[in-house]
């Protein structure tokens, strides 16, 4: 972990330099959502894409001034998001050891409630190169890489935050680590169970400041022959909530934290 006097970098099990900052704040607001991108060719196409794609850039690509570094742009997205886009970040080498085998490696998806999915949806797209991978009637999934969903759009009436999910290294340590935060004292709030678009493992817990937390392993790997799925396609018969017909219903504690989370304004 780095630390500064008013900020703590925390890192996952794999080789980035932290996925979760945590800056002091008056207000538990997400400062901004960081993406790691491939080459700085891309960071430059996505620079140049982002007025006409109904975004603004705020800064760069420039060298980012904070652990870890690397050259980013941060743009705010249609909807007031501040995005970050990061190439050339400082990487860890070596892999943590086995007592922390059971922690999240990254970041693997985050939801955004969305005034207006279709708006963020065409943004995601146009200017940031994401493809739907699936439509629920809640929910637009979005992908940048083999992962099913990076990104999932919710259908909502306020541009917040819904959760972030830290993916596990396996369905095992998915249900040590669920088993972690109980003894902890931050209980499951829905699950454990498996999703349907993304099949995915899922544990949510409310964690502090009511941010909503997701524990999750076994992501669907997709390609381009992926066949994209509309609503008719996802749905539960009554009284389920997960394929393996374990979860219960959502608590109404996360129902009210994951709309409750504002993004800074710029
Ligand atoms: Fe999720």
């Amino acid at each position: 972990m780095a630390r500064t006097d008013d900020a703590a970098y925390l890192r996952g099990s794999g080789s980035f330099h932290h996925i979760l900052p945590l800056h002091r704040s008056s207000k538990p607001d997400v400062r901004n959502v960081t993406f790691s991108v491939a080459s700085l060719a891309d960071v430059d196409a996505i620079t140049a894409r982002i007025p006409a794609a109904g975004g603004t850039v705020v800064s760069g690509p420039q060298p980012l001034a904070e652990a870890g570094g690397g050259t980013a742009v941060v743009i705010n997205d249609p909807q007031g998001r501040i995005l970050r886009f990061v190439h050339g970040d400082a990487r860890h080498l070596e892999a943590l050891d086995r007592a922390h085998r059971d922690a999240p490696e990254h970041i693997t998806h985050v939801v955004f409630n969305s005034t207006d999915v279709a708006v963020a949806q065409r943004f995601f797209e146009e200017a940031l190169g994401f493809c739907l991978s699936d439509r629920t009637k809640i929910m637009a999934f979005m992908r940048c890489n083999n992962d099913h969903h990076s990104i999932a759009l919710a259908d909502s009436d306020a541009n917040t935050l819904n959760h972030i999910a830290f993916v596990m290294p396996d369905l095992e340590a998915a249900m040590r680590g669920a088993g972690r935060m109980s003894d902890a004292g931050w209980p499951i709030e829905w699950g454990v169970g498996r999703h349907g678009p993304g099949n995915n493992v899922f544990s949510y817990f409310v964690g502090p400041d009511d941010f909503v937390i997701e524990y999750t392993a076994d992501v669907l790997q997709v390609d381009d022959s992926y066949r994209t799925g509309g609503p008719s396609d996802w749905g539960w018969p009554a009284r389920r909530f997960d394929q393996w017909g374990v979860s219960k219903p959502l608590s109404d504690r996360i129902k009210q934290a994951q709309k409750k989370i504002r993004f800074i304004e710029q």
